[in-house]
């Protein structure tokens, strides 16, 4: 039995703020003290009360002033761009044909993948997340890759194999069938393995044919349990484009519909220009929006409708959506959050974009279970992060009157240098070099 103790304020959330009145949504502990035993959480509380308590002798990790909080959940992002965050000067469809094709074709080299996922989960943890659903490539290879390194670093992630059948450059399509057998061998590799889950992953329904998204709908039910994880309704002339690619369909969201890849478990990344019913189909199917602010304003897409999916009762999670978002800080996400929230007249509260980042999230990916907050039994995924990071939120942070606007101010002016150390399954995975930062 290994048990370890963190000391420092506490935050993390019970319930979305939006469903019960917010003092019952959160707990928040100045001077608390998080007691992990065996990679889990086993108690919070005032380290006044909790201190005494400790068999001598157990190791006491001090983070005066220091927030510990859930690490991030990233609900959308796509490994393998990596490479080409930051591509100057397109919208999706160009983009994705100048930039994204020809660099998401290096991925048949399992050695590159490889490379590049060390790469990315550095990134990641740096920043603060712990765990991501995360494309892959049309590559079965790019999945194995990336799952051999999220399993030998422990971490909590959901990955799959981008089906394509259509629509892009040939060496990036699979066929209906060769995508549904490559699908199955990783499920039955990876999915269920430690941390490890399967999203089946149409990139989008340009991409496939009907006769793919039937497939994609066929390993669903074959292997309950695994995700589905595509793209929705961001771009205007994309979706122009499923209409006339599906003729026979509602709307863009009952392309997937008549495959039955909706549900409890399955995302769909953006959904900025959605209709009334698919709003609808959404809600009634609990299926999940992954909202990706930062993707959303690079490529011009749109903003979203946060606070329609609330009202509806859809669940939200975050995401990043490198590389067509150029941050992989969820802390920076949430700040082009409450701005594109700010453009819709909809006020994004710091309780819920940090619930959003947290418990939202894993409720999204179905994960909440296993992390999302501090409850006794949880995995302990945490971060420290540092309101004194840099001179301008130092400085600021000094003059915040109430915990509102403490999480706002960090929210607002934090990003990786905020995030002073994550903790994975109650092990340090990533700390600050102080030589870097200042
Ligand atoms: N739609 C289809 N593929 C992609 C992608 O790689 N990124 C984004 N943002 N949207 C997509
Ligand atoms: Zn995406």
């Amino acid at each position: 039995m290994s048990l370890e103790a963190f000391r420092g304020d506490i935050l993390h959330f019970l319930q979305d703020p939006d469903s019960v009145p917010l003092a019952e949504s959160y707990q928040y502990i100045e001077d608390g003290l998080l007691l992990v035993e065996d990679g889990r959480v086993s108690a919070t509380g005032p380290a006044s009360a909790l201190l005494p308590e400790l068999p001598p002798g157990t190791p006491l990790n001090d983070y005066p002033g220091k927030l510990l909080c859930p690490g991030f959940v990233d609900t959308h992002i796509h490994y393998p761009q990596t490479k080409m965050v930051a591509a100057y000067g397109e919208q999706l469809l160009q983009w994705l044909e100048t930039y994204t094709f020809p660099t998401e074709a290096e991925f048949a080299d399992r050695a590159h993948a490889a490379a590049i996922a060390e790469r990315f989960l550095d990134e990641l943890l740096r920043c603060g997340t712990t765990t991501a659903q995360v494309f892959g490539t049309v590559h079965p290879e790019s999945v194995d890759a990336f799952f051999a390194v999220a399993e030998q670093r422990n971490l909590r992630m959901i990955c799959g194999k981008v089906l394509m059948d259509r629509n892009a450059p040939e060496a990036l399509t699979d066929t209906a069938e060769s995508g549904y057998q490559q699908s199955r061998e990783l499920i039955e590799r990876w999915h269920g393995k430690g941390r490890l889950r399967y999203a089946v992953t149409p990139r989008f329904a340009p991409t496939s044919t009907p006769e793919q998204l039937e497939q994609a709908g066929r390993l669903l039910r074959e292997h309950p349990g695994v995700h589905l994880h595509t793209h929705l309704s961001e771009n205007r002339d994309e979706v122009a484009w499923v209409r006339e690619l599906f003729p026979d369909c509602a709307h863009y969201l009952d392309t997937y519909d008549q495959a039955g890849l909706l549900g409890r478990r399955s995302v769909f990344a953006h959904g900025i220009h959605l209709e009334d019913a698919e709003w609808q189909r959404l809600a009634e199917t609990e299926s999940n929006i992954a909202f990706c602010p930062g993707s959303n304003l690079f490529l011009g897409s749109g903003l979203f409708k946060l606070q329609r999916a609330v009202q509806q009762g859809i669940r939200v999670g975050l995401g990043t959506d490198i590389g067509a978002g150029h941050t992989f800080s969820i802390l920076e996400t949430m700040a082009d959050a409450y701005k594109t929230q700010q453009l819709s007249g909809y006020k994004l509260t710091p309780f819920k974009a940090f619930y959003l980042a947290t418990l939202g999230g894993a409720s999204s990916l179905d994960c909440q279970q296993h992390i999302g907050n501090f409850e006794a039994g949880k995995e302990a995924d945490f971060l420290v992060l540092d309101p004194a990071a840099t001179p301008m939120l130092a400085f600021r942070y000094q003059h915040c009157a109430s915990l509102l606007e403490k999480l706002f101010v960090l929210a607002m002016l934090g990003d990786d240098r905020a995030i002073l150390a994550t903790y994975i399954a109650g092990h340090c995975a990533h700390h600050r070099d102080d030589t870097d930062t200042h």
